[in-house]
């Protein structure tokens, strides 16, 4: 899709359609221009009230203005002094949606009609950009009938700020990472299995020069005292990997900044085993592992001078003969012992030890994001990711690079009120704490195994899907990538 900035010059636009955005109490310059080109229809339209400033309703115009542009949609958008970046999103949406009907091949958006308080071009350029090509993604690798190919190749962003390159890039790339998250994240756990991620990581090193790819397998493992990981991928017929994609943008001495996906292709619970309804949600459970692809998907195609290592934690937790009891106890790559007291708590066993591992990358920084805690929907909903950090500065720069990328986090506190309830008869620590405050105590675990080097946990249970018929959502790719890109120096 080609994606460019032009000035916002009405009578030079020639789209074949034109967004014309409509507020309730102020006039955009877009709708100035129709206006001032068709004012007598307009006023009629009005009058009747089939134009309407309804957010997200939409007029369809079609040959009738007189502008060189001639097919006008016109955006309801709702009080100006109201429209913050939810709404410029959802207006977005609701625009790509209705040219997704269209079957057109060229649109104009006039982007500074829209800028929310605080907001520069470059926002909104970048914004629109990752909304658009997020809201065209549809999933069909499963179905017999496939989705209709979009029609739309070009897009001009119309703003007096032509200084927009940049921003287009960055969420062109976006948004290649957050569709490439949900699609991994839709597939079902009978075709994206651990195998099938490690194919993905090659297919992802094979395309980008700067990537390289090394896959983990069990019998290594085995080798490397990984007991943790290895009580939880034990249970499953399907062998678990740790999948590490190197991305090499920076020069040899930078540290590296590395991101940990828990990717549990299917949780069914082990033997402590979920009840059936609902179940098939667990397919989403590698949801952190989907947004390392993301992220190292966009970083591969933005080229920062940085050196980024994504690492990819990918099991099967499942109930057989060889599936690890409650009670029984293990040892980790790190030489701590753990009592399993619930083997529905996998995703910190298979992260604790993946933890462990990556300390021979002397990180500037780890992040680990896994769909941990059930804990976490009930507290935050699907609307904030839980951010838990070792490091006050980490913790910042994760919220303010999720505040910019608009993909929020929100605080969450790591006490050693909370260790208590790790405590076992039996092991160092045991692998669950009480109900309450579920999410804390996950958070806790990990935190024992990642005392040597600066590092965050992103619980997004909530966040990296809420329905079935949304599917993935592709966070926290949004979050992350910003994040990266503001540690360029
Ligand atoms: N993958 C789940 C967490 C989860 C639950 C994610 C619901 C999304 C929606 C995780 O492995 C799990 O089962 N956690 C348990 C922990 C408990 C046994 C301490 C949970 O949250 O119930
Ligand atoms: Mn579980
Ligand atoms: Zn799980």
């Amino acid at each position: 899709m080609k994606i460019t900035a032009s000035l916002p010059d009405y009578n030079q636009v020639a789209q074949e359609l034109l967004a014309v955005f409509y507020f309730d109490n102020a006039e955009s310059a877009s709708f100035t221009a129709l206006k001032k080109a068709n004012g007598n229809l307009v006023d009629s339209l009005l009058e009747r009230k089939i134009i309407k400033s309804t957010s997200g309703h939409i007029t369809s115009l079609f040959g009738h203005a007189d502008l060189p542009a001639q097919n006008i949609l016109i955006v309801g958008c709702g009080k100006r002094d109201e429209f913050n970046e939810n709404a410029f999103i959802k207006t977005i949406k609701s625009l790509a949606a209705e040219v997704k009907k269209t079957s057109s091949t060229s649109i104009a958006i006039p982007i500074d009609d829209i800028k929310p308080a605080n907001h520069t071009a470059q926002w909104c350029a970048e914004k629109t950009v990752e909304s658009l090509l997020t809201a065209m993604y549809e999933y069909d690798a499963t179905k017999s009938v496939k989705a209709e190919p979009t029609t739309l190749t070009s897009v001009s962003l119309l703003a007096d700020e032509q200084n927009l390159e940049l921003s287009i890039k960055t969420g062109k790339s976006m948004a290649h990472g957050i569709n490439l998250a949900r699609e991994l994240g839709n597939l079902p756990a009978n075709v994206c299995d651990p195998a099938y991620l490690a194919e993905q990581a090659t297919n992802l090193a094979d395309a980008y020069d700067e990537i390289e790819v090394e896959v983990i397998e069990e019998s290594q493992m085995e080798e490397m005292g990984m007991g943790a990981f290895l009580a939880v991928s034990r249970g499953s017929e399907k062998a678990g990997k740790i999948i590490i994609l190197k991305y090499n943008g920076g020069s040899e001495s930078q540290q590296p900044y590395v991101l940990v996906g828990k990717g549990l292709t299917f949780d069914s619970g082990g033997i402590s085993i979920k009840p059936a309804a609902g179940m098939e949600e667990m397919k989403w459970d590698m949801l952190g592992a989907a947004s390392v692809f993301g992220v190292m998907n966009a970083i591969a195609e933005l080229k920062p001078a940085l050196n980024v290592i994504g690492v990819v934690a990918t099991a099967e937790n499942m109930v057989s003969g060889g599936a690890t009891r409650p009670g029984d106890v293990v040892t980790c790559m790190n030489g701590k012992t753990v009592e399993i007291i619930n083997t529905d708590a996998e995703g910190r066993l298979v992260l604790c030890d993946t933890l462990t591992y990556v300390e021979r990358f002397n990180p500037a920084s780890v992040i680990d994001i896994a769909t941990l805690t059930g804990a976490i929907v009930i507290g935050l909903g699907h609307h904030a990711t839980a951010v838990y950090a070792n490091s006050d500065d980490l913790q910042q720069q994760l919220l303010s690079a999720g505040k910019a990328a608009w993909d929020r986090g929100w605080p969450m506190p790591l006490w050693d009120d909370y260790k208590e309830e790790l405590k076992s008869p039996y092991a160092d620590f045991r692998n669950v704490g009480s109900r309450a405050g579920g999410s804390i105590t996950a958070a806790m675990y990990l935190s024992e195994f990642t005392k040597n080097y600066t590092w965050a946990h992103l619980d997004i249970a909530g966040t990296g899907w809420s329905n079935a018929k949304d599917g993935a959502s592709g966070r926290p790719v949004g979050m992350l990538t910003q994040y990266l890109l503001d540690r360029i120096q």
